[in-house]
């Protein structure tokens, strides 16, 4: 393997004490030229052969001692599938050809997790429907929030088609991604809008690629095109000469992009444009795109992401928090059936921890989609350890009283709530050129777990880690338990030895790595914490800005009593003392400490625990990851020291403990 280009991830397959000399792949019912077909019988013979050491072979395979069968059978879910073997063979039903490209992966998945090949048995279906990777990669090259090189898409204003994207492809088809947005939702530059002339062919080209794989291509749209590329004065979604720009636009690019998904648009935010400048709603906005796209099957996914970030909160009424909310709640039901709302776990920005949007089942006549974050921005960069898994769990498993039954985020945003077709989950993906893909070899645990996450939402952290591990490394069970435990505690200890209950950011401003107590980047209004001498936090009560009214009524009054709020969320809802008592008996600034001396205390475990692994992976893994250990301790201690003596001195409380504080 030494002259890879780049690293195969969780596919590098590898032998099996199993061995087997001949294998024949038979397709029954499925038309062996449909391009999914054909890529799942290529990824087939790849795999057994490199696992069984096995001359692969495709037809009537009674001759040879084992056959594995992808069998077409309409009785199974549309893009699940069933896995049954004996000592003969493995058969793979499914109804379409996503599902036995699944059923395919799932296979390889068993059998590299060291399921002997008679026992293989599995059947499944997708929780959502959409599952989908937002890229935030621009057209020069660089990638917005992007921890681990460039874009292997874009290069200098480029598209690239090449092996690499044939290996992404593959990837995201092994975890069961089936829409993929290329480029960043700020669309800047109007010469290198993805919708032109100049483009049109090399999308033309990937979405192809994609199509293999059984994945939709989509794009991210910048409203105001119709001035930028089209010389229009104004980009008002209600104004007559704007819809026909779309409308010819839209017809260009579908006769071009016949494979094209859809659209997805950041509008009114963080200086992108939007229906707001012309006095419309996001409903106009959203409605109008998708009427234009409606006769070509597309949809557009409009994102919840709005918010004014120079707006002043000193009235301590005025809140962030409550923008998304504010804004889209009350249109429910206004959206037209091929609009799908995208909304953030949280209602601030991917912090490591918050509550989740009110907005995400509060919207009970909207289709909608949740979106989160494996890129880690605020979660350390892809240099500290953070597995978001867990993180991704309970946001999914949140109850939130929309109805009786069937109300969590998992039953939202798949559908089953309130009967939609279109819904599912979507991540700001963490991937670039480097050789590893997500720089810290160990994120791609992060990139791996969202996949199969958004196809079963109810697998475990620790299922999926081990899994992850099983397929990435060949490791002894003691290592392996090892290694899951460090993947299941990362984001605990990353929220220790950053920003205490719930409170968020205390981040560098933009750049979002290491620590500034009061960087909050939009604090022209004073300090986001509102910390001062005698207590923090922000009062989102019905005394406060009322954030905490934004949910059902079970919900509210838990988050709007300080006694009743989780401990880990309970700066995010209310203002108090230093002195007050958690729910766990510690004050709220004996929990800063300890969690922070905890944090690092931790941390250092977690480096050590790396070092019994030399020697037992490759020594480029090995080094990459030892080295992001080096650097995390480094950003642990500079958080435990800034934080500490930060509330120290604003305090004057010492520690119970008489740690040493800086
Ligand atoms: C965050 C992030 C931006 C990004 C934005 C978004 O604010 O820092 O880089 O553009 O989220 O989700 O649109």
């Amino acid at each position: 393997m030494e002259s890879a280009k780049w690293s195969q991830l969780w596919l590098d397959y590898k032998k099996c004490k199993d061995s087997v000399e001949k294998i024949a792949i038979e397709v029954l019912g499925f038309d062996r030229a449909h391009r999914v077909i054909d890529s799942g019988v290529k990824e087939l013979k790849l795999a057994l052969g490199r696992i069984f050491g096995a001359e692969v072979s495709e037809g009537n395979g009674a001759a040879d001692p084992f056959a594995v069968k992808i069998v077409k059978d309409s009785a199974v879910a549309k893009e699940g599938y069933e896995l049954v073997s004996s000592a003969s063979e493995i058969r793979i039903t499914a109804s379409d050809e996503n599902g036995a490209l699944y059923g395919i992966f799932a296979a390889i998945r068993k059998l590299s997790c060291g399921v002997a090949k008679e026992e293989i048995s599995e059947k499944a279906a997708p929780s959502n429907p959409l599952r989908m990777m937002n890229h935030w990669d621009n057209m020069d090259g660089s990638i917005e929030r992007g921890y681990s090189g460039n874009s292997f898409f874009f290069v200098d204003n480029e598209i690239v088609v090449d092996e690499r994207t044939v290996d992404y492809a593959r990837f995201m088809a092994s975890i069961g991604i089936n829409g993929i947005v290329i480029n960043n939702v700020n669309v800047k530059d109007a010469a290198s809008y993805l919708i032109t002339d100049r483009y049109f062919a090399k999308v033309k080209e990937l979405s192809e690629v994609f199509a293999d794989y059984g994945i939709r291509l989509y794009l991210s749209l910048n409203f105001a095109s119709p001035i930028e590329l089209g010389g229009l004065e104004l980009c008002d979604p209600l104004d007559e000469s704007v819809i026909n720009w779309w409308k010819d636009k839209v017809k260009e690019v579908y006769d071009k992009l016949p494979l094209l998904g859809g659209f997805l648009v950041k509008a009114d935010s963080e200086g992108r444009p939007g229906p707001f400048t012309y006095g419309r709603t996001q409903a106009d906005g959203a409605n109008m795109l998708g009427d234009v796209i409606k006769p070509y099957g597309g949809i557009i996914i409009w994102r919840c992401f709005v918010y004014n970030c120079t707006q002043d909160w000193r009235d301590y009424k005025t809140d962030r928090a409550r923008a998304g909310y504010d804004y889209f709640k009350n249109l429910d039901g206004q959206y037209h059936d091929n609009v799908i709302l995208q909304i953030k776990n949280g209602p601030m920005d991917f912090q490591i921890r918050e509550p989740i949007s009110p907005l995400l089942g509060g919207l009970t006549k909207t289709n909608q989609m949740l979106e989160v974050q494996i890129a880690q921005e605020y979660t350390g960069h892809q240099i500290d350890l953070c597995y978001l898994v867990p993180m991704f769990k309970e946001v999914l498993d949140f109850k939130t009283y929309c109805q009786k039954d069937n109300d969590t985020i998992a039953d939202v945003v798949s559908g089953r709530a309130f009967g939609n077709s279109l819904a599912g989950m979507a991540a700001v993906i963490n991937t670039g050129n480097d050789f590893n893909w997500t720089g810290n070899y160990l994120a791609a645990a992060n990139l791996y777990g969202f996949g199969r996450l958004s196809y079963n939402t109810e697998l475990s952290s620790e299922e999926i880690a081990r899994e992850w591990i099983k397929m990435t490394f060949s490791l002894e069970i003691v290592d392996e338990d090892m290694l899951t435990d460090m993947l299941l505690r990362s984001r605990e200890i990353y929220e220790k030895y950053t920003s205490p209950l719930g409170i968020g950011w205390m981040v560098t401003p933009n750049g979002h790595y290491g620590p500034s107590v009061d960087g909050y980047e939009y604090s022209r209004w004073g300090t986001y914490h509102r910390a001062d001498h005698l207590g923090i936090g922000v009062d989102r009560t019905d005394k406060g800005t009322g954030y905490a009214q934004q949910y059902y009524k079970e919900n509210a009054e838990v988050y709007n009593d300080p006694k009743k709020c989780p401990d880990n969320l309970v700066l995010f809802f209310h203002h108090l003392p230093y002195t007050w008592k958690l729910q766990s008996g510690k004050t709220v600034i004996q929990h800063i400490y300890d969690t922070h001396f905890e944090g690092y205390a931790e941390a250092k475990e977690i480096a050590a625990n790396w070092e019994k692994l030399e020697g037992k992976i490759p020594s480029d893994m090995y080094n990459n990851v030892h080295h992001r250990f080096e650097m995390q301790l480094a950003n642990a201690r500079e958080w435990c020291d800034q934080v500490n003596s930060y509330f120290y001195r604003k305090s004057g409380i010492e520690d119970e403990l008489h740690r040493e504080i800086y």
